[in-house]
């Protein structure tokens, strides 16, 4: 006969023998298996304590991350701030449409008709179905010469930056290029264009002196932005964006499905649905900014992201 006592050094894989169980102590009583068991089936109970052990320092982890900011945002009655805004007759700008937070964020300010114009910036051409959206302005672009279509940013009040690649899709000198050069240009055309008010989602954890590519550049053009002089200038900083991608992107699709089962009792720790960060956007343009450059983390783009919704 084996066990799977696992205090005796010399047995710990395969188990214990009957002399060595009888040395363990009552706290740790010894499994007694016959020959032929597998050592999965006699080292249950250390998987199970271990399984156990992992999901607490877990949880503990995500409850940590949750709880790191805290909130406090003031009610708000968006029906009324949205007819407000409306009386200001602005017009807006959108970079990143056709990407999963510009879709959302579009839907957002197309079905509350707060602008009296939106164009939607981008390198092709989009088609919609709904009519809501047939009042759209769309502008064809060539990036890599935005200079020369300056035109397309002018006469705009608001911005809304939503552009972005990945160093898989685009390689770490192609996603320099689109997360840093795009975005800075277009930010620069559209202040030179009269834009007032600029939003820009970048990520959380963006730090210009950070170490790895993603983060750096995403904090080296928030700092560049930032220096243009904005009258306002907005910056999110989500976490993993939750959203059924068209595109398929496999690390992102396991770390939304991890994150995803985490998100009811952790909503903020690590995550964030993509309706939420378009509806803190839009939230956030109709209120009267108090800062000239303020930046939204993840837990206050969630908390601003429930606005409106039906309780
Ligand atoms: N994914 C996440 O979990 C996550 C988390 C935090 C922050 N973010 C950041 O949030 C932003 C938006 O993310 P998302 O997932 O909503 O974006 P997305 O779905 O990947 O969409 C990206 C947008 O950028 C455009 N774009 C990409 N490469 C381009 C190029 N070379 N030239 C011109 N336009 C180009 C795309 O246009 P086409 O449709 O024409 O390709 C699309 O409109 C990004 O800056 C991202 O880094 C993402």
């Amino acid at each position: 006969m084996r066990c799977a006592c696992g205090v005796r050094k010399r047995s710990v894989k395969r188990g214990c023998n009957k002399e060595e169980a009888s040395l363990c102590t009552n706290n740790q009583s010894p499994l007694f298996i016959e020959p032929g068991m597998n050592i999965f089936q006699c080292n249950w109970g250390k998987t199970l304590s271990f399984f156990t052990v992992f999901v607490v320092a877990l949880a503990a982890v995500f409850q940590y991350l949750e709880n790191s900011e805290t909130v406090e945002i003031p009610r708000m009655d968006l029906n009324a701030m949205e007819e407000n805004y409306r009386q200001k007759n602005r017009t807006c700008f959108v970079l990143g449409a056709s990407g999963e937070t510009g879709k959302a964020l579009l839907k957002e300010i197309v079905e509350r008709n707060i602008f009296s114009k939106i164009t939607l910036i981008g390198r092709r051409q989009l088609t919609f179905e709904d009519k809501a959206y047939e009042n759209l302005v769309q502008k064809v672009v060539d990036f890599e010469k935005l200079e020369e279509y300056a035109e397309a940013f002018q006469g705009h009040d608001v911005g809304y930056c939503c552009l972005g690649t990945t160093k898989a899709k685009a390689g770490a000198e192609g996603f320099v290029r689109v997360d840093h050069d795009y975005v800075l240009k277009s930010a620069e055309l559209a202040k030179a264009g009269g834009c007032s008010h600029f939003h820009l989602e970048s990520s959380k954890g963006a730090d210009k002196t950070s170490s790895f590519l993603y983060l750096k550049t995403k904090g080296q053009v928030e700092a560049e932005i930032e220096d243009l002089g904005f009258e306002r200038f907005s910056i999110y900083r989500p976490a993993v964006l939750l959203v059924d991608r068209q595109e398929s992107r496999p690390a992102e699709w396991i770390a939304r499905k991890f994150l995803g089962a985490f998100s009811s009792a952790f909503p903020t720790a690590m995550s964030i649905p993509i309706t939420s960060v378009a509806r803190a956007m839009l939230v956030n343009t109709l209120q009267d900014g108090e800062q000239k450059v303020e930046i939204l983390e993840n837990k206050a783009i969630y908390e601003l992201g429930r606005i409106g919704d039906k309780k």
